[in-house]
């Protein structure tokens, strides 16, 4: 089959991990008779230097055309990179804020899992963490207070800023299916987390999830306030299975869940709407200090590439293969710096990408 893929490489170490993606991704078409067809668009601050904007319109509209999007990392450094002297509309991440909203992404879903070869990277003490956890957080991407009403005002002389967080049933039903649909496919557990106990927002997203459920006898749904979620975390993170969540919230349990994976070089995710088309991108940021200097985890873009199979082509098949071939490099002790220990073999960046395309070829 022949798929048109939309490459963003992005900013800081995004052009370095997309290029071991695009190898993985160039040996499985190889491999299994497929064309991947690539077309770069820049994003970000990649796209601020030749265009004085974050993202263009020809460059969302290229991406709407395309089967699907892969993209690397947006933004710099903001203490350093003059992207953040622009005014705040002008910046890197509103080109990935407005991708997001442009192409309907509105279910990000984040795996979280713990690696059985990086186990010793978990910083959790081995009794909260127990047999492991791999759970999925899936964040409402395109609400919420991230696009409601926003101002900056004064108010006689007093400066006064506003954030406002919108949510109608609409939005919260279509998340909240997502959610339930996943867990069909994995242990049928959905925990809904909210701060109903302050917020209207909560008190609705909780009725809709809950009217949602309906649908799905067979899945347990729980509730949880999202500081107790927070708090959950860290002390049992092996009693969730899919973590539906609102925007904010989304954004900062998911930081939570990769820290204690231990390997945020490592998580992949997945930003899906009604049709085929997803948005695909490691969780981790751009790491401006480590650019160009050969040192990036490159594997968490490449189980990007395989979840872009998996969920967007429907190739299963090839999704396991790169999944397994990780794996497999990992077991054989290769290690980038972020996922180092003791008596393993450091590689860069490239030399991980080669690997697993070694793997997957099966040499
Ligand atoms: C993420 C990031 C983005 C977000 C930023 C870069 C706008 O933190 O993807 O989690 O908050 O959604
Ligand atoms: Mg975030």
């Amino acid at each position: 089959m022949e798929f048109n893929i939309a490459v963003i490489p992005g900013d800081g170490i995004g052009p370095e991990i997309i290029a071991e993606a695009r190898k993985v991704l160039d040996r499985i078409g190889e491999k299994y008779g497929h064309r991947f067809n690539y077309t770069e668009l820049l994003m970000g601050g990649a796209s601020i230097d030749v265009f004085g904007e974050p993202l263009t319109k020809e460059t969302l509209e290229a991406a709407k055309k395309s089967d699907s999007v892969l993209l690397g990392a947006v933004g710099g450094d903001v203490g350093k990179s003059n992207w953040y002297s622009l005014p705040p509309h002008l910046r890197p991440e509103v080109g990935l804020l407005a991708i997001r909203k442009g192409l309907n992404l509105f279910a990000n879903i984040r795996p979280a899992v713990l690696f059985d070869e990086l186990k010793g990277a978990c910083p959790l003490k081995q009794e909260f963490v127990g047999d492991g956890f791999d759970f999925v957080v899936v964040r409402e991407l395109t609400g919420g207070i991230y696009f409601g009403p926003r101002r900056t005002e004064q108010v006689d002389g007093i400066r006064k800023a506003t954030d406002t967080l919108v949510y109608d049933e609409n939005e919260i039903r279509r998340i909240a299916k997502c959610a339930f649909e996943i867990a069909m496919k994995r242990r049928k557990k959905v925990c809904s987390v909210d701060k109903a106990n302050v917020l209207d927002s909560s008190r609705l997203w909780r009725q809709v999830t809950k009217e949602v459920s309906a649908d799905y006898p067979e899945v347990e749904l729980t509730d949880m306030l999202v500081d107790n979620c927070a708090m959950q975390l860290v002390k049992n993170p092996g009693q969730f299975d899919v973590i539906l969540t609102e925007n904010m919230f989304g954004d900062i349990l998911s930081d939570e869940a990769s820290m204690i994976t231990g390997s945020i070089g490592m998580l992949a995710s997945a930003s899906l709407g009604e049709g085929r088309l997803g948005l695909y991108e490691p969780i981790h940021g751009s790491a401006p200090d480590i650019a160009g200097q050969n040192k990036a985890n490159p594997i968490a873009t490449i189980l990007s590439a395989a979840m872009m199979l998996r969920y967007s082509f429907d190739l299963a098949t090839e999704a396991d293969c790169i999944e397994n071939a990780v794996k497999a490099v990992l077991k054989k002790s290769y290690r980038t710096i972020d996922i180092m220990s003791e008596d393993m073999t450091l590689v860069g960046t490239s030399q991980m990408g080669d690997l697993i395309v070694k793997e997957i070829s099966g040499e």
